[in-house]
């Protein structure tokens, strides 16, 4: 029986330079490999969320912009890097809120930068060891955040989680699942509550699939419901992942994250945020400066149902990302370490 977890959600097939993701539009009733090739392609599938997960979307642009950058037919430098800018600024514009996607396509920038005097040809083979690097990380990443994460949790926790921030939107083990698939395989027995994450279900589609694959125990419950669960004493912790944490600790994720940690504090339940270093950014100061990627009307009136479920011409607010206030987060969970607040102070030491 094929399991999720034993694809890869994004990979390199650098000999038919191509860009290998699975489609998670499809899931969880098809599994449908695709094989990008055009930088269009590439753009559309981060667009469309075939490929969503703020270190999953950083790491599709890095294969991404050195595919593009294998296509350049110049040896001349500038020529080159006039190329490349173009290319790495329309991959940026595929989606804005999760930083994982700038900085992938910066740190490729740089490999460009720093390394004129040894050619194109040369520039283009750094570019390919860099891609595969920023992979690397990610999958060493999320393991080191799962055993933070681990830390924190006791047997037979109950875990709330929002969206998905599991393996499908990294390279492996996930952020906010990691310390759950640690914890499974060290038998925790773990209960974990999934959101259903309203409009694009991707607790419900992704997330609880990609558990359950892995033989965690699930529930299912409509975004509503989280307050009912903590407030029965069903949750011990909220674990999510992020899209960008500000310098201050304030956190964009999902929308329908924010809800979760006011209702968290309600009931003395820990919130914790998942962040890899690279969903970190020290160049937005605060919440409000965080860019929130707005999205089309029909994934609230009319995407999933077989009908329209709204009257027509309603006026429809669609944001798909909310940004949870530092003070209502336990703690920031990342590959160098736990972070508690005060978070400026705590940011700036490990980055
Ligand atoms: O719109 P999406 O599906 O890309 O949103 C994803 C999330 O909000 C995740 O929680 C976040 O990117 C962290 S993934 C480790």
């Amino acid at each position: 029986m094929t399991n999720i977890l034993d694809y890869d959600t994004v990979a390199l097939d650098d000999a038919h330079s191509a860009l290998v993701i699975i489609d998670q539009t499809r899931l969880p009733n098809e599994l449908s490999i695709l094989h990008l090739t055009t930088q269009e392609e590439i753009h559309d599938a981060i667009y469309l969320l075939k490929v969503r997960g703020a270190p999953a979307i950083g790491v599709a642009a890095a294969y991404g912009i050195y595919l593009a950058a294998k296509n350049i037919k110049t040896d001349n430098y500038k020529e080159f890097l006039a190329k490349f800018n173009e290319a790495k600024d329309y991959l940026a514009s595929s989606r804005p809120t999760a930083v994982n996607l700038t900085w992938a396509l910066e740190r490729m920038k740089g490999i460009v930068e720093m390394n004129m005097v040894l050619g194109v040809e040369r520039i283009k083979e750094l570019l390919l060891d860099e891609s595969r690097a920023i992979q690397q990380e990610d999958i060493d990443t999320c393991r080191q955040i799962g055993e933070y994460g681990l830390t924190l949790l006791k047997k037979g926790d109950g875990i709330i989680t929002h969206c998905n921030a599991g393996q499908l939107a990294t390279s492996k083990h996930g952020t906010a699942t990691a310390p759950i698939y640690l914890g499974h395989e060290r038998g925790y027995g773990f209960h974990v509550f999934c959101d259903e994450t309203r409009p694009l279900l991707q607790g419900a589609r992704l997330t609880a699939y990609e558990l359950m694959s892995a033989g965690v125990d699930v529930t299912l419950m409509c975004d509503g419901m989280a307050a009912s669960v903590m407030k029965k004493g069903l949750a011990q912790a909220v674990i999510t992942g992020c899209d960008r944490v500000a310098a201050n600790g304030d956190a964009a994720n999902k929308i329908g994250t924010l809800p979760l940690a006011i209702a968290a504090k309600r009931f003395n339940v820990p919130f914790y945020i998942c962040a890899p270093s690279s969903t970190i950014d020290l160049a937005t100061r605060k919440g409000e400066d965080i860019v929130i990627e707005e999205r089309k009307p029909e994934e609230v009136t009319e995407m999933w149902y077989r009908e329209r479920m709204a009257p027509k011409n309603v006026k429809v607010f669609n944001p798909a990302f909310d940004v949870t206030d530092s003070d209502l987060i336990t703690a920031i969970i990342t590959e160098r370490g736990i972070l508690y607040p005060p978070y400026d102070k705590a940011i700036k030491n490990i980055m």
